[in-house]
């Protein structure tokens, strides 16, 4: 599993905190991932994509997280970079986070987060905040083990 953060603020030059990212790590620990690697990046487009198809194209991660950049401001760009590099959508996930999100939230709605597939790695975005990702990562805690059973080639199995 990989954690990316995009930032346009001073901590994608250096220096700076990276809360979001450190939820995204917790995270991970709750899902007994192996962390593969944690990135930090700015907002460019082409930068966000670079790094989406590196990791999912590694054979060594199944999952990337991101948060970040999913906003309306003319810089939040990693939807558009997610969509660009998958090649099959995964909009449930989305719509659950943004479900967990507006429980707390009245602005849920403008998180414009995706997720989709590439490869045999799942890609979910989250919101900047990090109170986000600890608002709404824990409604994806029971899918993703399915999930990420499911593209290594799991049978699907019903309930
Ligand atoms: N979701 C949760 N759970 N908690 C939040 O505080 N903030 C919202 C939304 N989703 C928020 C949230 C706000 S105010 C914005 S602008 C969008 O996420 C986009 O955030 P981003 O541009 O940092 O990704």
């Amino acid at each position: 599993m990989a954690v990316i953060t995009v930032s346009s603020s001073r901590a994608a030059r250096g220096g700076g905190e990276d809360a979001s990212g450190e939820a995204l790590v917790a995270f991970v620990e709750k899902l007994e991932g192996h962390l593969a690697g944690r990135e930090l990046i700015a907002d460019d487009r082409a930068a966000i994509e670079a790094v989406l198809r590196r990791w999912a194209d590694g054979n060594e991660c199944d999952l990337i997280l991101t948060t970040g950049g999913t906003g309306f401001a003319p810089s939040d760009l990693t939807p558009e970079a997610t969509e660009a590099v998958i090649e099959r959508r995964a909009p449930g996930i989305a719509e659950k986070l943004r479900a967990a999100s507006a429980e707390h939230t009245r602005y849920a709605a403008l998180s414009r987060a995706t997720a989709g597939i590439r490869g045999a790695a799942l890609i979910v975005n989250f919101p900047g905040n990090p109170k986000a990702i600890d608002e709404a990562a824990p409604a994806l805690l029971p899918l993703l083990p399915h999930a990420i059973a499911l593209l290594r080639g799991a049978p699907a199995g019903h309930d």
